[in-house]
């Protein structure tokens, strides 16, 4: 596990540049990312380059002991560019054509950006091919950034258009797949499509979901044409990108099938604000939600497996979102081993220095402005020292998988039927109570082999194939123990209701199927009771989680044939009494169908009950903002709250990380149980290392 910064030398006198880096080093940072957003320095007129200070930069990175990833800087066109050729810009749905002056202004499907990006790829990779001081590449910076994955150009509607006509091959075919009779929508070719413009009411799903498809591997194309140009130049690199958090427009997966390592970038002060379900609580605002960062690192990193990135780190304070609080001490530490807890082979700061001029003066680095050290600087160092010490960390072996399905999210991001149903946040909701109980999870497309899992959860697997109701079948025949959440099953592949009752073509799996459903505010009653009598599901029926439990947003009643009921509506309205959560035996597994979108109460006893089953070993039920990983020989204790926390039983001269200074802790005389030889004390906003596996039964105590 490593560390390394973003670095932008021309942001800065050359004569700075030696001090810079030997700082970095001086940190213990190995990589140094630079030239993203370059193009403007690097050819300054069309065909006048300067490469100089990136050689410089470059050398004196190597000079240091430390590697250097470079990005190409295809974010940016430059102004003369955008000048020649304006048709690479990008047009909002109502044809606004965005302008240059920010960045992400080009199109993906531009004909004459490919070329332009071709051209300067080509030009860059070629200058650095067998540098000894370059690792690898990022294609890009964050595609999709500033809502950019969907364009609405000309050129998008011509490749659209193919893009159509690849899929269905004849219009009748796409006319009949997406039910195009209603109000009048059927084409006549497909020259006739368009992309989805302004519109009086709202479009049809199937063309949206096709939209979106199309829009998502657009991408795709392009960063291939990057990765490619990138190998041939030198095959020794390695190729990656910075995926953004909780980002729901581009299908990752298929990105990643083109690059050699998966990265993304983690803010999550910034994350809990801007793209987040309810409001931030005080802890949050200083260290974020680790279930939110969470699961972005377990879906980057299933991705691809390993190696995985965190390829900017937030360092301080940002700039982006709507407040900007100064992170809890420790923070940028905390993250770090977080990352590391859920996989991280190396972890990235996203700035070294707070910048002077531009659009991010606000954004913090890892030193001020003037050079001199920040918060930020200090923990980094802390982390780099930490992970040299633990040496090598294997990968992360997840006994559960979470189904994430891109095509579900934007088939209910068209029809969400209230207006909070937001597809992370459910998933979210499932995912957290996994977490919760400190069990690993890999995050993965509905296409993973899932032989290898102990416990599946899927929660809104709206749309499911035939083939996929198969495989989901024959993994709980053989034993598997699945959980599926509310509106699986409902769609078809072109986001189209089926004539058979829900879930489509897994209601035999689930022995039940779906007569109504409702979505529901808030001021509805929204309550689930324990249905009576033993179980047999192999759970404990005295679990300790209580008969009554709430729910949110989504409520289906459900009729059980083969299932047995394990919940059902308590509630003042046409629900009661009728059947909400069943349990269905298959072969030498078991199927558990949550109709609801629990609430944590529920859904942490749904979770606990499947993980039991898998004979998957589980800790207490953690504290909100509190989460242990284990990865390869260690047990990571991460605490995202602003309390200090006792691990009762774990013996503080045993850690491979400490954290709370115990002299400190003794002195204040303020915690009796603090002092005690077999209990580790975590810091606020801290963490700890344990050697060994020690989620099973693990207990963390607050104050
Ligand atoms: C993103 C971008 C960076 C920078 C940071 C600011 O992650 O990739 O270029 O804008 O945000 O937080
Ligand atoms: C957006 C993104 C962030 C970051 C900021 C920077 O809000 O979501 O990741 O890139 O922009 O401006």
């Amino acid at each position: 596990m490593r560390t390394g910064v973003c670095y932008f030398p021309e942001h800065w006198p050359s004569e700075e540049w030696e001090r810079d880096i030997a700082a970095m080093a001086d940190a213990g940072l190995e990589y140094v990312r630079m030239a993203e957003f370059s193009w403007g320095v690097l050819e300054p007129e069309r065909g006048e380059f300067d490469f100089g200070w990136l050689d410089e930069a470059i050398e004196l990175v190597g000079d240091h002991g430390m590697e250097a990833v470079l990005c190409t800087p295809t974010a940016t066109p430059p102004k003369w560019l955008v000048d020649e050729r304006p048709s690479i810009r990008q047009e909002e749905p109502d044809g606004t054509v965005r302008q240059h002056g920010s960045r992400r202004h080009y199109c993906f499907n531009s004909t004459a950006y490919r070329e332009e990006t071709a051209r300067i790829v080509e030009r860059v990779t070629e200058r650095y091919a067998d540098s000894p001081h370059v690792a690898g590449w990022q294609t890009d910076n964050e595609f999709g950034c500033h809502r950019t994955v969907r364009c609405y150009c000309d050129d998008c509607a011509e490749a659209f258009r193919t893009w159509l006509a690849d899929r269905y091959g004849d219009i009748d075919r796409l006319n009949e797949a997406w039910g195009n009779a209603f109000w009048s929508q059927q084409y006549g070719s497909f020259e006739e499509v368009d992309p989805p413009g302004p519109t009086p009411a709202e479009h049809h799903p199937s063309r949206l979901l096709a939209y979106a498809r199309f829009a998502s591997d657009s991408v795709v194309e392009y960063n291939r044409l990057q990765a490619d140009l990138i190998r041939e130049a030198d095959p020794n690199w390695f190729v990656t990108h910075n995926f953004m958090g909780r980002f729901p427009t581009l299908n990752a997966y298929d990105v990643s099938a083109d690059l050699d390592r998966v990265a993304w970038d983690s803010y999550p002060t910034g994350f809990v604000q801007d793209r987040y379900d309810g409001e931030a609580s005080p802890d949050q605002l200083r260290a974020g939600d680790p279930d939110q960062v969470g699961m972005d690192h377990d879906l980057y990193r299933s991705a691809l497996d390993r190696p995985f990135w965190v390829m900017e780190q937030q360092p301080g304070d940002v700039n982006w979102p709507p407040h900007c609080p100064q992170p809890g001490e420790g923070a940028m530490r905390l993250w770090a081993h977080h990352a590391a807890a859920h996989g991280a082979d190396a972890v990235l700061y996203f700035r070294w220095r707070r910048c002077l001029e531009g659009q991010e003066q606000y954004h913090a680095g890892l030193r001020k402005a003037d050079g001199s050290p920040d918060r930020g600087y200090a923990d980094a160092a802390r982390a780099s020292e930490e992970f040299a010490a633990l040496d090598s960390a294997d990968h992360v072996d997840a006994p559960v998988a979470v189904v994430f399905d891109y095509d579900s999210l934007w088939a209910l991001d068209a029809q969400p039927h209230a207006p909070e149903f937001d597809y992370w946040a459910l998933q979210e909701a499932f995912y957290g109570a996994v977490r919760g109980r400190g069990v690993q999870v890999d995050v993965v497309p509905p296409s993973a082999d899932l032989s290898g899992y102990a416990a599946v959860v899927a929660p809104a697997l709206h749309l499911v194939t035939e083939d996929l109701a198969d495989r989901l079948t024959d993994y709980v025949a053989g034993g598997g123990e699945v959980l599926f959440g509310p509106r699986t099953g409902v769609k078809d592949a072109e986001n189209k209701l089926r004539p058979t009752s829900q879930p489509g073509p897994l209601t035999d799996l689930v022995g039940a199927a779906v007569d109504q459903h409702e979505s529901l505010p808030r001021r509805l009653e929204t309550a689930v009771r324990r249905a009576d009598g033993p179980t047999d599901d192999g759970s404990d029926a005295d679990d300790g989680a209580a008969p009554s439990a709430s729910f949110r947003t989504w409520a289906e009643w459900l009729d059980p044939d083969a299932a047995e009921v394990r919940y059902t509506y308590e509630v003042d309205g046409p629900a009661d009494g009728r059947p909400a959560v069943v349990a269905n035996a298959v072969g030498d597994g078991r199927v558990t169908y949550c109709g609801v979108w629990p609430d944590p109460d529920l859904a942490d006893a749904l979770a606990s009950a499947l993980l039991g089953r898998a004979g998957i070993r589980y800790a207490d039920r953690l504290p909100d903002g509190v989460r242990v990983g284990y990865r390869g020989g260690h047990t990571w204790v991460t605490n995202f709250t602003g309390d200090r926390l006792r691990l009762p039983g774990i013996d503080p001269d045993s850690l491979a990380v400490d954290d709370a200074d115990r002299d400190a802790v003794d002195a204040a005389g303020d915690g009796g149980e603090d002092s005690r030889a077999d209990t580790a004390v975590v810091g606020s906003y801290g963490v700890v290392v344990i050697e060994g596996d020690r989620v099973d039964g693990l207990r963390v105590a607050q104050p």
